[in-house]
């Protein structure tokens, strides 16, 4: 296993309509358990793969409860939202999106249908917490960032700070 390096915005893969996974096979394993090790030592809630590069459609999330449970991992492949309902608004950050938290609104509940790491069909609904990283990291996979759901004002002043940032380490 080893960790794998993630990339922030505006790495152009980020925005990539991440491709459909059809092999299971053990190169795809691999990937999933660096993206698993990966996520808990950054650490995050949540990975989705164009963070670490592979445009493809799979997601790892951290489904531990508090600090005090051990870390538990759920992967999800070919994601995708049947269901939702209601509203919620919570703060958000992202390991691709550097030195920024803000509210976000999402729909309080989710049902998502996936497959697991052999390629076997689930579906599993969600609300609260759960159901808004299922919906930040599934958006990952179509390319839009969480940046994307905030007002045009605070995205640009967003822009505008990375690009300073960038000609600054140059
Ligand atoms: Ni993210």
């Amino acid at each position: 296993m080893s960790l794998l390096p993630i990339l922030t915005f505006p790495d152009p893969i980020l925005r990539q309509k991440a491709e459909k996974i059809t092999v299971f096979d053990d190169t795809l394993q691999i990937i999933i358990s660096d993206m698993i090790e990966t996520m808990y030592d950054a650490p995050g809630v949540g990975l989705a793969a164009p963070q670490i590069g592979e445009s493809i459609r799979l997601i790892v999330v951290n489904t531990a409860r508090g600090e005090d449970e051990d870390d538990k991992s759920l992967v999800m492949i070919n994601p995708e939202i049947t269901k939702k309902d209601g509203k919620q608004v919570d703060e958000e950050g992202c390991l691709s999106v550097l030195d920024l938290t803000a509210n976000v609104k999402r729909s309080f509940s989710v049902t998502v249908c996936y497959q697991d790491s052999s390629g076997k069909a689930h579906e599993l609904s969600v609300e609260d917490r759960f159901a808004v990283i299922l919906q930040h990291e599934i958006d990952h996979l179509n390319g839009i960032l969480f940046l994307d759901h905030l007002s045009t004002l605070k995205r640009a002043l967003y822009k505008k700070k990375v690009k300073k940032q960038m000609a600054s380490n140059t």
